[in-house]
């Protein structure tokens, strides 16, 4: 097997790796940065973000605001000390970006243009009209290309941390062009790989988003931190899962049931503001969990609208006029078109909630270290957690900013204070273990299951169990039921036995993920017997702080579930309190 020696090692070259990628090569020029990736960069999920990223810049905010609105945004699981180093580097970052040449969308007087968004009090999101994911990997990659130390490995799919001497010193990973292993040989690896959101089967996330880069840092022993707290985007489109941005809300769009009421008065969100005009009351700018929360209920009540891709609820945004949905929506009406055949300048978009983000991830500290030595993580598959229960739209660009960077100074820093000599035959030892278990799913013959008759069979639990609302019956079902899949995981026979761009093979490794990561979930889900955010139960109805002011940590375990331990979130000055948004914001 080839061994390519590295400083660092980047697993992911979306956001959150590009970023990382590029301090480091600022930090030190003479590293040697790898920076590797199932996908050509470009087509990391960060590209289909739409409605912006978080950060204090008008006078009228603050960053005790941002930092308020987060924490209350989510449910109080959030480390503050974390929440405080986010919305301070927060505006740093998005200057960054624009001196790197981000299109930031201007005001009339050429300053940056923010806008509204979900459970922020005030106006702090940076938009590049609605393709701002786009807009900041095309930068981060433009910039990324004129560092030579960065040297890319597009198209390879890791397998398996190689741990040794208690800390993490690379890779395995298989060139999917050839189909031969690699061993990336690193001092320090960054995971930055994504989200884990296709364990759904309706997602607004990518094919790519499978939890790879969760499943290899928790068998390797890291522990999965949150994982019960999924988010539901409230606007998707019915039949495709795609996001309509929030931002469409953001810009003034109402929500209506089949009574045309805008029901989220209903709901502890009213009262009704004005049609038309984006303001900073809540009503449609509620939080995400609530605002999906409500789309239960009115589903329960009768109250949604039937169409022919099911029930939904009505994004109306006619009163916006042609002018400012071309200017500030134009992706939105261009999706709307092509998937639904609705214009939305003439008719309002049938929505409905859709798994979106994990709030929970790889356990890692306010300097992106996880437990392990020599491991960081960044972005969405990371857990630092600045999120807590419930994630407020448009932190999670601002996030992968500012903990990417912070990831690569912690690297560079673990580095510089030396890490010893690698043992290369033990290391060697580990990268052909590494092979020998590929190679024996690559062999095994008399197969019983199909990949995707288990990803069939998973999806449908998650979606029954693990949805917007769950039960202690339902999760203990879901988790019988995974436990099941993984063992059935291991009767599974690959059909194509080529080498080049084995496709079989990939989905196969990528479903192994998620069984890991969906168990995660749902046993994480079953322990904390409280409703917090976007885990709620029906059994447990009350927010439980005595008991659950606490992070989960799930810990895998090769045969069973994973085991269950928490740990306390870091409160520094905001103490669990009253989520309030029935009111005019302040
Ligand atoms: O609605 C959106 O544009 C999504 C933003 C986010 O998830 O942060």
């Amino acid at each position: 097997m080839e061994t390519i020696r590295t400083d660092v090692a980047i697993l992911g070259a979306g956001g959150a790796g590009l970023r990382a990628a590029i301090a480091l090569a600022e930090a030190n020029p003479g590293l040697r940065i790898a920076l590797i990736s199932k996908v050509y960069p470009m087509r990391s999920h960060t590209c289909a973000a739409e409605g912006g990223a978080a950060g204090v810049i008008k006078s009228d905010d603050s960053l005790e605001h941002h930092f308020n609105d987060t924490v209350g945004g989510g449910d109080w699981l959030c480390d503050q000390d974390a929440v405080d180093y986010l919305v301070q580097e927060a505006p740093k970052e998005l200057i960054q970006l624009e001196h790197w040449g981000c299109p930031w969308s201007r005001e009339l007087d050429g300053s940056v243009a923010v806008r509204p968004f979900g459970g922020m009090k005030k106006q702090r999101t940076w938009f590049a009209a609605d393709k701002s994911g786009f807009h900041i990997l095309h930068t981060l990659f433009q910039t990324s290309l004129q560092f030579p130390s960065i040297q890319r490995y597009d198209e390879y799919y890791a397998t398996d941390l190689i741990v040794d001497d208690g800390r993490c010193q690379g890779f395995t990973a298989i060139e999917m062009r050839s189909g031969q292993m690699k061993f990336f040989q690193a001092g320090a690896v960054i995971v930055a790989s994504g989200g884990a959101g296709r364990m759904f089967p309706f997602t607004t996330n990518g094919a790519i988003k499978t939890g790879d880069g969760m499943a290899l840092a928790y068998r390797a022993g890291v522990p999965l931190k949150d994982m019960e707290f999924v988010q539901y985007h409230p606007t998707g489109l019915p039949n495709t899962g795609t996001l309509l941005t929030e931002a469409c809300r953001g810009e003034g769009g109402i929500l209506l049931n089949k009574s045309g009421r805008r029901f989220l008065q209903d709901y502890g969100m009213g009262p009704e503001t004005p049609v038309g005009k984006p303001v900073l009351k809540t009503m449609e700018l509620g939080p995400r969990d609530r605002v999906s929360q409500a789309f239960w209920h009115e589903q329960k009540k009768g109250n949604m609208v039937s169409t022919r891709w099911g029930d939904c609820m009505l994004l109306d945004m006619r009163h916006l006029g042609e002018k400012k949905i071309n200017e500030r929506l134009p992706l939105v009406r261009d999706m709307a078109v092509s998937y639904l055949g609705v214009d939305p300048v003439t008719d309002p978009v049938p929505v409905r909630p859709v798994v979106h983000y994990m709030m929970g991830g790889i356990d890692t500290d306010i300097s992106a270290a996880t437990p392990l030595p020599g491991l960081f993580a960044a972005g969405e598959c990371a857990c630092v957690s600045i999120n807590g229960a419930n994630r407020l739209g448009s932190n999670s660009l601002t996030e992968l900013l500012v903990f990417g960077r912070r990831a690569a100074l912690s690297a560079a820093a673990y580095l510089g204070a030396g890490v010893g000599a690698a043992n290369d035959a033990a290391l060697a030892a580990r990268a052909t273990e590494a092979q020998a278990r590929l190679r024996e799913l690559f062999e095994r013959t008399g197969g019983t299951e199909t990949i995707a008759g288990l990803r069939k069979e998973m999806m449908a639990t998650m979606e029954e169990h693990a949805g917007i609302y769950r039960s202690g019956e339902g999760l203990k079902q879901a988790c019988a039921t995974l436990a099941d899949l993984r063992r059935r995981y291991a009767a599974i026979e690959l059909h194509d036995k080529t080498n080049v761009y084995n496709t079989d093979l990939l989905q196969a490794l990528e479903l192994g993920a998620m069984l890991d990561c969906a168990e995660a979930v749902t046993v994480s889900a079953l322990a904390r017997t409280e409703s917090r955010g976007a885990h709620q139960r029906l059994d447990f109805t009350a927010r439980d702080d005595a008991k659950f002011l606490r992070h989960t940590l799930a810990l895998y375990r090769p045969e069973g579930a994973p085991a269950i331990d928490y740990r306390d979130v870091v409160i520094t000055r905001s103490p669990p309190g009253v989520r309030d948004y029935s009111g005019e914001q302040k």
